[in-house]
């Protein structure tokens, strides 16, 4: 076996995989939550904004691509470090410490599966049109007297219900959690760290979960709340 594939069959290399591959997962939630923001400049902000992204034709396809590529590698790298972790510990621990390990950290699993399963109700209510709420995807034509798809309208349009809104504000929630314990871990990973900056490395990944909560709960709350509305 060469020495590459002994790597990404070690543990040491599984966890360098998931960490790379979370960086570029968190990247994506940060770049898609500052141009999603747009929505409170307005309705044409928000629509150029998704226009622009659909002119980058082929290069929009690379970067799909490439994410689908680091979500499954993402999963693929949990799973194998689930069961090596089991493997090297066949008999479980009668008692549990619990003193070093955070709610976030043992939750990880389970938040990465609520936040898949976010992803798949998200992508059918606002890529592929195939959710519970067909009409808030049928905004996106274009409507009269405005010659753009008004991707403003229908995301206003799909937050202006209370269920939407709350299921968002949990799915945002596990996200966050598992964005804390993540970003922390993938710093240890890649050791990350400087006796200059250890404060700030520390404080950062609580920070970013933070910040993307904030950010990602301000934009469905708006719309229920009718802050931001409809724009006909
Ligand atoms: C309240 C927060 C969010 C809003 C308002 C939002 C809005 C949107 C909209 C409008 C689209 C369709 C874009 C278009 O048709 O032009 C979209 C696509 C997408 N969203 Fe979100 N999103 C949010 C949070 C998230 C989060 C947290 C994730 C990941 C965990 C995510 C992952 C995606 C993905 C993967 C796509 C497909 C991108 C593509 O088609 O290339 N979104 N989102």
């Amino acid at each position: 076996m060469s020495w590459f594939a002994k790597y990404i069959k070690s543990s040491v290399g599984a966890k360098h995989i998931m960490a790379i591959t979370g960086l570029m997962l968190v990247g994506f939630v940060l770049a898609h939550m500052l141009g999603n923001l747009q929505i409170f400049i307005g309705r044409d902000a928000l629509n150029g904004y998704a226009e622009s992204l659909k002119a980058l034709g082929p290069i929009l396809w690379i970067m799909r691509i490439g994410l689908i590529v680091a979500v499954v590698i993402h999963i693929w790298s949990a799973v194998r470090l689930t069961t090596m972790n089991a493997a090297a510990r066949p008999v479980k621990y009668k008692v549990v410490h619990r003193e070093k390990s955070t709610f976030a950290s043992r939750v990880m699993i389970w938040s990465g599966i609520i936040v898949l399963a976010f992803l798949v109700f998200h992508l059918m209510q606002f890529t592929f049109g195939g959710g519970p709420f067909p009409d808030d995807f049928n905004q996106l034509q274009q409507m009269e007297g405005y010659d753009r798809h008004d991707v403003f309208n229908m995301v206003v349009s799909g937050f202006s219900r209370a269920p939407v809104t709350i299921a968002y504000v949990i799915a945002m929630f596990l996200l966050c959690l598992h964005l804390k314990h993540g970003i922390g871990s993938l710093f240890q990973t890649l050791g990350i760290n400087h006796p200059k900056f250890n404060g700030l490395i520390k404080m950062a990944a609580p920070g970013i979960a933070v910040l993307v909560f904030i950010g990602n709960v301000s934009m469905p709350i708006a719309c229920l709340a009718g802050w931001v509305k409809v724009v006909v």
